[in-house]
């Protein structure tokens, strides 16, 4: 008998393709509910999560004895229990690199549209409003030539990086440790965090969600920031505190922010909902169809590696 894979939601073809010769279940579009979840992964070998499901001790114990792999549909793995999947001996996978290049163009557009109003823009346009060319309408702060301050420099933080350098932008990162390799290839200079804050035009927030990232940027860290300075979040909502980030931004202490990711998604902070000096994403930062397309393969490939008996490509 063919062995069980659990796909909690509905993915791209190419991934689903890989998975032929398994039973596999797929639950709904959206994401599923708790209860439903935690009945569609009984006696399930492999489970094919995305960053909507919480997949914790509980549903690793409904899943049963046969569950071998948790193949995450995103690079983060916040959702999934590390700890309680090592402790059943269940492998953990993710799906780094394919996403780099379209998350760090998601923060790019982001820090564009925020700095140059396109929101704003775009509402007067829909409502009629638009009644001339203004020498003053809309204005923002050049993105050019200016100053970004990347938090997290890993793999999308570099390729934030590699962005900025064809804008002609001063970088600044920071990191638990130095790179000096990707120092010396995109001309980027270390700082401590609120160095980088207190110095940068824009700051790009590039680390995982984990207990010392959780609400890096907090009312503080806002104060340090220049009022001219834009915030974009595209790594996970509760690195900033969004409440924090909402009194900074209605009372003008920072210029704009642009946001790809919510402390309480879907929901977003209703004070952010009223602001005009904040672009809103819905998390679509690797949302492009290749690359869709290409973490649904990858962890297609590493259900079906596991399951095989096989190393997987990616393992957490
Ligand atoms: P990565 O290659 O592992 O890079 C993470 C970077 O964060 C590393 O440079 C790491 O420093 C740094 N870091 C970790 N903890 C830190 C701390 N406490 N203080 C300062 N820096 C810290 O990860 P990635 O592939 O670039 O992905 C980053 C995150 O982006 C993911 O975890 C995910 O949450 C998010 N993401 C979001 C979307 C989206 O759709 N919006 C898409 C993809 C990814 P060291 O190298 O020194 O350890
Ligand atoms: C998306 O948010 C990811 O972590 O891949």
């Amino acid at each position: 008998m063919s062995r069980r894979v659990l796909v909690t939601r509905e993915i791209p073809e190419a991934g689903l393709r890989l998975l032929e010769d398994f039973d596999v279940t797929i639950l709904s579009e959206r994401p599923p509910e708790r209860g439903e979840l935690l009945e569609a992964v009984k006696g399930a070998s492999g489970i094919l999560a995305t960053l909507t499901e919480q997949v914790d001790a509980e549903l690793m114990q409904a899943a049963g004895e046969d569950l071998k792999i948790i193949a995450n549909m995103a690079v983060g793995y916040d959702n999934v229990d590390l700890e309680a999947a090592r402790e059943r001996g269940v492998v953990v996978t993710n799906t780094p690199e394919v996403l780099d290049e379209t998350t760090a163009d998601t923060a790019f557009m982001l820090l564009l549209a925020a700095a140059r109003r396109l929101g704003e823009g775009e509402r007067i346009v829909r409502s009629g409003g638009w009644e001339a060319w203004g020498p003053k309408m809309l204005t923002g702060p050049d993105v050019w030539g200016k100053t970004l301050g990347i938090v997290g420099f890993g793999r999308i933080g570099q390729a934030m990086a590699r962005r900025a350098r064809g804008f002609d932008m001063e970088i600044f990162y920071t990191a638990r440790s130095r790179k000096e390799d990707a120092e010396n290839e995109l001309g980027a200079r270390y700082a401590e965090l609120d160095e980088l804050l207190q110095t940068s035009d824009f700051v790009s927030l590039h680390t995982p969600l984990t207990e010392e990232t959780k609400h890096l940027i907090g009312v503080e860290e806002l104060k340090k920031m220049r009022p001219e300075s834009v915030l974009v979040n595209t790594s996970r909502g509760p690195i900033v505190d969004e409440g924090a980030l909402a009194d900074a931004l209605t009372e003008g202490r920072i210029f704009a922010a642009g946001l790809d990711v919510y402390e309480e998604e879907p929901e977003v902070h209703p004070s952010l909902l009223e602001l005009e000096n904040v672009v809103l994403a819905p998390h679509i930062g690797s949302a492009s169809i290749e690359t869709r397309d290409k973490m649904a393969t990858l962890a297609a490939e590493n259900i079906s590696a596991v399951l095989r008996g096989e190393k997987p490509k990616t393992p957490v």
